[in-house]
């Protein structure tokens, strides 16, 4: 039995890679995206969840749009010098035949988890600002979400938008403040287990090698591959999102703690930190449980064996 899926997501190449790995794995139901500003504008980031859907042939996959910002203060910039302006790395993917749902993102997670005949998993891979709607909207429907699997924050790695703040909680502090305090059984993949995991040029030239949606991810990857290499010196790229997708499809990859986590809500230097406690284990109702070890050659052939079987299933 399938575990029913929904991706919350600000796409971004990373992003992209997260949904065809969740595409080509059948532990997993995909059976709502909803999108959410952060990477690039909300109009954008639906539009490219659409087309990065029918380019694996899924555009029945539903596409619901959320919120435009963030909830308390705006977020301060987009992230086109890493994705590209269009988010995608530059690459034009074929327009979807699909429109997008016309219920709001909050509605539709809504329906989908209280329609769901199992406990449902959430990926949040975006700005966690449609999840805090969700949370404070549809309460009853959030006891319906089985895990909350969350990708943003750093325990003990810094940041990378600040020297405090990983993005996805810089964009909207607030909202991943009253998300990691919500209770909801959530596993956070943070920085400190999504940098060592590299994905290097051997492991894209494989999938590219399986067809042309292999040879198509491995396009969007350009950017991020030449980003990485001019800012980090790095071979390879991280793909913060599909590691947090490999844990939402496949639990217990990563090794996690249960850890009271709060977020820098000041408008200070230190705004969007994720403060994790690693003094003791918590028994709080509302800790979560933080990723702290991964095996990184392991997750990234994960990856790169079900991208490449994708690919040679949509031949
Ligand atoms: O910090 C990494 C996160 O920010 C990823 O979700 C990436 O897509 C960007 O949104
Ligand atoms: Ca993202």
């Amino acid at each position: 039995m399938a575990t029913p899926l929904v991706i919350d997501t600000d796409p971004g190449i990373d992003d992209a890679l997260a949904i065809l790995l969740a595409l080509a794995s059948p532990e997993v139901d995909l059976r709502l995206v909803t999108t959410v500003h952060g990477n690039v504008e909300l109009a954008q980031t639906t539009d490219n969840a659409l087309r990065v859907l029918h380019l694996a042939g899924r555009a029945d996959v539903p596409v619901a749009a959320g919120a435009r910002d963030s909830l308390v203060y705006r977020q301060p910039e987009r992230a086109g010098h890493v994705h590209g302006e269009t988010g995608l790395g530059g690459v034009e993917l074929e327009p979807s035949p699909a429109a997008p749902d016309p219920r709001p993102a909050v509605v539709a997670m809504a329906e989908v988890l209280l329609a769901a005949e199992t406990p449902v998993t959430v990926a949040a891979i975006g700005p966690w600002t449609n999840v805090a709607l969700l949370l404070a909207t549809y309460p009853e429907a959030a006891e319906r979400i089985g895990r909350l699997v969350l990708m943003g924050g750093s325990a003990g790695r810094g940041g990378n938008v600040t020297a405090a703040a990983e993005f996805n909680v810089w964009a909207d502090p607030e909202a991943a403040q009253r998300v990691l305090g919500s209770g909801v059984p959530t596993v956070l993949v943070g920085l400190d287990v999504t940098l060592p995991t590299v994905l290097d040029d051997d492991g894209i030239a494989r999938f590219a090698a399986a067809g042309p949606v292999g040879e198509t991810a491995a396009a969007i990857l350009r950017q991020y591959v030449d980003h990485a290499r001019s800012t980090y010196g790095t071979t390879g790229v991280v793909l913060h999102d599909a590691l947090a997708l490999t844990e939402a499809i496949a639990p217990g990859t990563l090794g996690t703690v249960r850890r009271d986590v709060v977020v820098d809500t000041t408008l200070g230097a230190g705004r969007g930190q994720t403060l994790v406690d690693r003094r003791s284990v918590s028994s709080s109702p509302t800790a979560v449980e933080v990723a702290e070890t991964v095996d990184s050659v392991a997750a990234v052939e994960f990856l790169v064996t079900r991208l490449a079987a994708l690919a040679r299933s949509a031949r």
